[in-house]
């Protein structure tokens, strides 16, 4: 049997990611009309023998109670969300709820990152896994070289793929391959989390008794049951032919900030052509709106015929869109309504959000600059004929002037 885990993180890990974590874990926010983590769990559908997925995060129970019993029931698949008491850091977090993930005796553990947006080649890299052996093996990818310090940058054996080198977040250049945040282990990944936690405790006993705080400047002031699966796996485990590398060629980006939610929204609903194409509107029937290229519209959203709605967009439950409107590349929350003749692109509205007629609301679409998209918080009113450029507007506000490059609070 294989069980999957994914990291959920918690309210505090949420922070670059305001004024949408105001509202919703991070996790659920919809990318392609589906919450974040919807993404990695149908993936996990896909692993032959899947036993049951576990959610493991910080956030109150009850903010994943719903979405955990409705997807259970949709999938199949048991799915549990289990509470940490405070945050253990990624390998703690896995380590601290070891009894319960190893109830069914599983033979692989998939642990995910739910931050990332990737095509998830699960079964692929189970079987390359128990190919190489070892205790296990991280999904990679070749990004340039500027971007690789934003994550783990690692050199892996051209010709074994065994992990020789790991670095997280390095200050100068190591390489152009990086950790996806999507791996597989056997259950000796949680032998190797209780050394680091042995370690710890032997060295706070120490330090007790010696000078010895001086030589562990890094890690000293971390708790003994707080273990992070980069710094403290998988570095020291590296070259040591127990950790294995697999690459992807597919698409692969990280969900820090609302711009790069946007993106990978759009890559969703691409790969919906792939995998779900049910899921994709298609403009057919004498209702429909035009559509132009992958749009997500949920059913009891309420679109005009007269509206043209494309690329990239994607419409929460009960959005009413009207006449004359055009809609690119956008997200749009829960009981919007876009008025006749409005115009949004780049942008991400909140839910019961209101754009009046002849207004205009858009960013220029760069997904990494701080204000390259346009947002709109819980509940802004945008009036008649008033244009919102790059700009990001907290919940509840009411824009009666035009604003451009602004952070309205
Ligand atoms: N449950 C729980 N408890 N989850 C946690 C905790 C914790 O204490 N700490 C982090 N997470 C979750 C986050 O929500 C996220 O899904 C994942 O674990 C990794 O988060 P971080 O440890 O903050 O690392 P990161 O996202 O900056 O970078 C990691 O992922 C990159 C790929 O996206 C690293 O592994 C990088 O090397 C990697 O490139």
């Amino acid at each position: 049997k294989v069980v999957a885990v994914i990291m959920v993180g918690g309210p505090t890990k949420g922070t670059r990611f305001r004024p949408l974590s105001l509202n919703i874990p991070k996790p659920l926010f919809p990318l392609a009309g589906q919450p974040m983590v919807h993404h990695p769990i149908s993936a996990c559908k896909r692993i032959p023998n899947l036993a049951q997925i576990f959610l493991i995060g910080f956030y109150e129970e009850r903010e994943f109670a719903l979405y955990v019993s409705a997807i259970s029931n949709e999938l199949k698949v048991p799915v549990r969300y289990l509470k940490e008491d405070k945050p253990h850091g990624s390998a703690g977090g896995l380590y601290s709820f070891r009894d319960l993930i190893m109830e069914d005796s599983p033979s692989h553990i998939f642990l995910l990152n739910c931050d990332v947006c990737c095509s998830f080649p699960l079964p692929e890299m189970l079987d390359a896994h128990k190919q190489y052996g070892g205790i296990g093996t991280l999904l990679v990818i070749k990004v340039s070289a500027e971007s690789a310090s934003q994550f783990g940058e690692l050199v892996a054996d051209p010709v074994t793929n065994e992990l020789l080198h790991y670095t997280e977040k390095p200050e100068t250049f190591v390489s152009d391959r990086i950790n996806c945040g999507v791996y597989v282990f056997t259950p000796n990944i949680f032998a190797a989390i209780q050394n680091v936690s042995t370690q710890r405790k032997d060295r706070a006993n120490l330090r007790r008794v010696s000078s010895f705080e001086a030589l562990q400047p890094v890690t000293r002031n971390l708790p003994s049951d707080f273990v992070r699966l980069d710094q403290d796996i998988l570095s020291p485990l590296a070259g040591k032919k127990q950790l294995y590398t697999y690459e992807t060629l597919d698409f692969w980006e990280q969900i820090k900030t609302p711009g790069m939610s946007l993106k990978c929204s759009g890559l969703y609903l691409s790969q919906f052509k792939i995998t779900s194409p049910n899921l994709l509107a298609n403009g057919d029937g004498v209702k429909a709106p035009t559509i132009a290229g992958d749009v997500y519209i949920h059913p009891s959203a309420k679109i005009h015929p007269m509206a043209k709605i494309g690329p990239n967009v994607s419409i929460s439950a009960n959005a009413r869109i009207g006449a004359g409107a055009r809609l690119i590349s956008c997200i749009i929350l829960d009981g919007v309504e876009i008025k006749e003749n409005a115009v949004v692109i780049h942008s991400i509205v909140g839910w019961k959000s209101s754009i009046g007629t002849w207004s205009r609301v858009q960013g220029q679409g760069d997904y990494n600059a701080k204000l390259g998209i346009t947002i709109l918080g819980e509940a802004v009113t945008v009036e008649d004929e008033v244009v919102v450029v790059n700009s990001i507007v907290l919940p509840n506000k009411t824009l009666n002037i035009s604003v451009q490059e602004e952070i309205i609070l």
